[in-house]
């Protein structure tokens, strides 16, 4: 059986990591889809970096919880047969246990440099323009995809969808692509399909099946459900 996990800002919320869209969605007045573009970051750096720097020192401040340990706890029983793809910049899962993890809208906790393409494991601000470990250049930026820009590990994603068996989407609204297309690529091909989410999203009349509630409660309950049964039965 093999199983692919999309999660979105939903699943960090209980943990107190704000969503995008949900509460009031502005962020020091700006808009934060209009923030993470690589336009804005042209135009005015320092804002860009600031809202970097303040999502990237939260961080510190928060810890994975229920559902995040759930998915590690998924990972321990099906290894590679897993694959947990998130949309999210946070550290969370990886901090809950979890390994195989795509982050393919990139991560807070990184730096790239545009001087040297390198990258560095980053946890402090960016908006003073440290120089680059590597080669010395104040060009780092933050290692996340802006809008325009295109997610990574595509191909990865779209082998194992390809492959899966189940595909279950948690606390995304389903609105941003390509994620919001993952669920036609596994319907499409016959995929059982699921959506885990504190309400009903743009995408949910796609998924073949829904559950809705807080994801603390949601995910644990399906990961029990999961190593209970289905998986006994199809091992
Ligand atoms: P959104 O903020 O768009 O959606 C969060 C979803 O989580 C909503 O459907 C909420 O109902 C749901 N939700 C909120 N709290 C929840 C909880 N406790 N349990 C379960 N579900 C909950 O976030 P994303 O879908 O992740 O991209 O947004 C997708 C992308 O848009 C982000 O990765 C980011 C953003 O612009 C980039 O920055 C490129």
């Amino acid at each position: 059986m093999k199983v692919v996990v999309l999660t979105g800002a939903g699943i960090s919320a209980e943990s107190g990591l704000p969503t995008f869209r949900d509460a009031d969605g502005l962020w020091e007045g700006h808009d934060p889809m209009v923030v993470a573009t690589p336009e804005s970051f042209a135009a005015d750096p320092d804002l860009v970096h600031r809202f970097y720097d303040q999502r990237r020192a939260a961080l510190a401040r928060v810890e994975p919880n229920a559902a995040h340990r759930a998915l590690a706890q998924l990972e321990e029983r099906l290894g590679d047969r897993l694959l947990l793809v998130t949309q999210n910049v946070d550290d969370l899962h990886e901090r809950a246990g979890s390994r195989r993890v795509v982050h393919m809208h990139g991560r807070l906790r990184s730096a790239w440099c545009t001087a040297c393409d390198a990258r560095h494991a980053w946890t402090d601000p960016l908006g003073d323009r440290p120089p680059c470990p590597g080669c010395g250049e104040a060009a780092l930026r933050p290692d996340v995809v802006w809008f325009g820009e295109v997610p990574r590990e595509m191909e990865r994603i779209e082998r194992a969808l390809w492959e899966c068996d189940l595909f279950v989407a948690i606390g995304t609204s389903g609105v941003v692509y390509p994620a919001a297309a993952f669920v036609h690529y596994a319907s499409g091909r016959g995929t059982r399909t699921l959506e885990l989410n504190l309400d009903a999203s743009e995408a949910s009349s796609d998924f073949a099946e829904h559950r809705r509630g807080p994801a603390t409660r949601l995910v644990p309950a399906w990961v029990e459900e999961l190593l209970a049964g289905d998986l006994r039965e199809q091992e």
